[in-house]
């Protein structure tokens, strides 16, 4: 592939991620204000997104390969990065006196810390068969069933969904 389409896909991918969630929070604020129908099209419009957004990554050879690859990038890269980052913006945004995002940015990296967590334990027992249930406020995991409160961020079991 030449570089030029290359670079097409990674900026077009970001934009359209980026450009997924937004459309989850239209869909969200639009089932608030009572518009069910937009409400419903924004949420199409976001799983489209998301199928798009798939569709230029797998075009992006050699970005998935096969799951032990896949494991250390997701669990000994992208997951520990991502840690690292929430950290030093929760550090940021406390000495900034933002108590609001320093409370998001450090619930996010527990969120992530859960995810190696939930790792090990598929490590430990592979043959282990079990749901896993996601708040859908602040993206806690949970295996097996559906805690009463998010025990992140306190968001009601309503919030979950089952993966
Ligand atoms: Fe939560």
């Amino acid at each position: 592939m030449d570089a030029k389409t290359r670079q097409h896909i990674e900026d077009t991918f970001l934009e359209v991620s980026r450009a997924a969630t937004r459309k989850k929070l239209y869909g969200l604020r639009a089932e608030q204000d009572g518009e069910t129908q937009l409400a419903r099209l924004f949420r199409a419009i976001a799983v489209s997104e998301e199928a798009q957004a798939c569709r230029l990554l797998l075009q992006l050879r050699g970005q998935t390969g096969k799951n032990a690859q896949n494991c250390q990038t997701a669990f000994a890269e992208e997951i520990p990065d991502l840690i690292s980052r929430y950290e030093q913006a929760a550090e940021t945004a406390k000495n900034g006196g933002e108590k609001a995002m320093h409370s998001a940015f450090s619930q996010s990296a527990k969120v992530q810390r859960k995810h190696l967590s939930l790792k090990k334990k598929l490590e430990k027992n592979s043959a282990m068969e079990t749901p896993y249930h996601v708040c859908g406020f602040c993206g806690f995991v949970m295996e097996g069933n559906t805690p009463d409160n998010c025990p992140i961020c306190s968001a009601p079991a309503s919030r979950f969904k089952e993966v």
